[in-house]
């Protein structure tokens, strides 16, 4: 009857139906049709009661996130939910599956709400930055008091139906089977004044108890000061919940509507809904259009060591029978437990039973055999980061490994084609670079070498989505999208700290940013020694013009290799996995400053992220421009789910865009004053600031 919404009337109840697949996003067509419908069943006397549910299986997953920004085109939500509360006609809300969000939001506003025993709930408005904002701060609350509210909000998870049911938010849960004539049994239960009907806004149960109320808010507000520092949605979902026990229903309506508009006009909330759409567009890629990827069941990992076994158990994680290889049984025992510690890790804490790491581990077999891995549809490598090793293996993976076995290598940094080469079958190899520990890692790098088909690029785009991964393209260029930006602003920092910042100051303007840990907490974890080795491979070829700081090269010739060696920037005490700052680290940092006649100068952490953000934004410019990355989003994506980039500023494209590339280029130029080699501004970044273009310009 309407577009996006079926309108039906059956035994005097007035039948709405969300249509709009495949979630039934509440766009403004769905608002319309809902109105439309709304008045329909008001008016007509025949109509006792109306009843609202969703297409498919689902109720609704809330709005449409790509109208967010003229969400106010009427009718908007709230309105929507407004005008379902103030029916004259009982409403019932029949969840005939997830109902998320807005949607949620709609099903808070009926009178009655009914829900087949599979369906979910959820709040999950946080996770871009918002709040809920179409009444459901204000009248839940009312249902289930400040402590239950807060924690769906805050948490943004989905919750089931017994735990719904119990504290008031759903009304009868329904068998899945036959569910249909059970919601009209109950509508009909209601027409004939069974139950008494008491709007949301009218309800007070969650309310009475002012106390626990307030003790919840005063809890929660403590650990958000703690856990949240710096986020501005958490704050701001507790202060609409806090109205929703201190003032009058349409005051605090009103005050979640400002609240809300506040939110959806931060940069945080910018941020997140941009990474929200990064990360799904990253899969869109030339290659996989019209191609289908290869069979994918069974997985060879060539290596035991930190990559390799975390390799194995995404892969049998995501239900592949999955074979390893290692030069002998030393290292296959060594892989073995590596595989082993992580299941045994999620029986300590509960997550699985013993037999449910037996029947994983029942597709999982090892061998010294390189024959073997002839019946892998995939073959990954993960042996030491050294090109004539790796070849050597690829050479043996080129004659054991079946017609049409995709070839990978999980190298860090090294050339694809050049490892492509030493196979017959060029056209099968490409990297796929997983991240550690690469059980847990959600970023999947797929570097798309030159003679690589479209099918074998598929497949890897495959394996990442059925291993739950967040694949992202890139080209075949030393350290790829992620490793290289690294490198720069790992660069940067080496020069603030020899100019006078210390390791430790750097480290907390990084987490001041955002960061979990800063670059030389970072550096410690990984183990000095791998980069060290880089640089060294790399000496050679280093431009005679390039800055070279030589702190990190004296601590490792100590020995100090961070944490697996109980020392690095920081001393790690018994094994203490936090370190403490180490006076003797700024002595060798003095004295590599006074051999080049370096004064230390300070640097507030404002300088300090100035010089880190732009290295980075300038580098990644310079992918672009070098076609590494497709778009200014997959570099986002590389850094948010690889670098952990905080995810509330978008990533280090988007966060520029919203900085000002202009003021980007203003920082590297004056930079540039003292290091022109090293901030060089990329061509891209001057031509888009000429055209007064910015990078999501780019994104396609
Ligand atoms: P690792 O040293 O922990 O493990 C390498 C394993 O390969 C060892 O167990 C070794 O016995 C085995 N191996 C060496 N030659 C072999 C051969 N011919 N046949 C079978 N097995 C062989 O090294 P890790 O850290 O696992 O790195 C492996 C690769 O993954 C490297 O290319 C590295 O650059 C890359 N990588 C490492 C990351 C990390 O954080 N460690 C992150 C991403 C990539």
């Amino acid at each position: 009857m309407y577009e996006s919404v079926s309108y039906t009337i059956d035994n005097s109840i007035g039948i709405i139906i969300l249509q709009n697949p495949p979630v039934n996003a509440l766009n403004h067509s769905v608002r319309k049709g809902i109105k439309k419908a709304l008045s329909e069943a008001i008016k007509n006397n025949s109509v006792k009661a109306i009843l609202i549910t969703g297409s498919g299986n689902k109720f609704s997953a809330g709005a449409d996130i790509k109208e967010f920004g003229n969400h106010s085109e009427s009718p908007n939500l709230p309105e929507i939910c407004n005008l379902i509360e103030s029916s004259c006609k009982p409403v019932i809300a029949f969840l005939n599956g997830i109902a998320f969000g807005g949607g949620f939001e709609i099903v808070l506003a009926a009178h009655f709400r009914i829900a087949i025993q599979s369906a979910k709930i959820s709040l999950p408005e946080i996770h871009l930055g918002l709040l809920p904002g179409s009444g459901g701060t204000q009248r839940m609350p009312r249902i289930t008091g400040v402590e239950y509210a807060l924690d769906m909000m805050l948490k943004g998870s989905p919750v089931p139906m017994e735990n719904a049911y119990s504290v008031g938010l759903i009304d009868q849960i329904i068998d899945d089977e036959n569910s249909q004539q059970s919601s009209i049994n109950y509508v009909k239960e209601v027409i004939s004044n069974k139950y008494e009907i008491i709007r949301t806004s009218e309800r007070s149960e969650g309310l009475k108890d002012e106390n626990k109320n307030r003790n919840a808010l005063e809890k929660n507000f403590n650990d958000l000061k703690k856990n949240a520092k710096g986020l501005f949605a958490p704050f701001k979902i507790l202060e609409c919940i806090e109205k929703s026990i201190s003032v009058p229903f349409k005051d605090g309506l009103e005050f979640e509507r400002e609240t809300f508009k506040n939110c959806l006009n931060s940069t945080q909330s910018k941020g997140l809904i941009h990474a929200f759409f990064a990360e799904r567009n990253s899969k869109k890629i030339p290659e996989v259009i019209n191609t289908s990827p290869r069979n994918l069941e069974k997985i060879a990992v060539i290596g035991g060591g930190t990559m390799g076994s975390g390799i194995a158990v995404a892969a049998l994680d995501a239900g592949m029978e999955v074979l390893m290889i290692e030069r002998d049984h030393e290292g296959l025992s060594k892989g073995r437990k590596n595989v082993e510690d992580v299941y045994n890790r999620h029986i300590k804490k509960g997550r699985i039973s013993l037999e449910t790491k037996d029947k994983v581990l029942e597709r999982y077999f090892s061998s010294v055999d390189f024959n073997d891995i002839s019946s892998a549809d995939i073959v990954i490598e993960a042996v030491f980061e050294d090109m004539e090793v790796k070849k050597e293996v690829f050479k043996i993976i080129d004659q054991e490994a079946r017609d049409g076995a995709v070839l990978a290598s999980n190298t860090s940094y090294l050339n694809i084609d050049e490892i492509a080469s030493s196979t017959s079958r060029p056209n099968d190899v490409l990297g796929l670079h997983f991240f550690s520990p690469a059980n847990i890692m959600k970023l999947l790098e797929i570097v798309v070498p030159n003679r690589v088909s479209n099918d074998a690029v598929a497949t890897g785009f495959a394996l990442a989505v059925k291993m739950g991964k967040i694949p992202v393209r890139a080209g075949n260029s030393e350290g790829f999208i992620g490793n290289r930006i690294l490198r720069t602003y790992s660069n940067a920092a080496s020069y603030l700290m020899e100019d006078g910042a210390s390791p430790y100051e750097i480290d907390t303007a990084v987490r001041e940013f955002g960061y979990p840990i800063g670059p030389f907490q970072m550096l410690d974890l990984a183990g000095g020694d791998i980069g060290w080795a880089n640089r060294k491979r790399l000496s050679e070829s280093r431009d005679s013009l390039e800055r070279y700081v030589h702190i990190a090269d004296r601590l490792c010739e100590r020995g100090w290799f961070g944490q697996k060696t109980g020392r690095g920037f920081y001393i790690y005490k018994d094994g203490s996995r936090t370190g403490i700052e180490d006076k003797e680290v700024l002595k060798i940092i003095d004295e590599e400053r006074s051999k080049k006649n370096i004064k230390p100068r300070k640097f507030n952490n404002k300088e300090i992220m100035r010089r880190y953000i732009s290295a980075m934004v300038n580098e990644g410019s310079k992918v672009l421009q070098d076609k590494v990355a497709l778009r200014p989003s997959d570099i986002d994506v590389t850094k948010l789910f690889g670098y952990a980039f905080p995810k509330y500023r978008g990533g280090p494209m988007k966060y520029a865009d919203m900085y000002g590339i202009n003021n980007i280029l203003r920082d590297i130029q004056e930079f540039a004053e003292d290091d022109p080699f090293f901030w060089n501004p990329s061509d891209l970044l001057k031509d888009l600031v000429k055209h007064s273009k910015n990078f999501d310009n780019l994104n396609i």
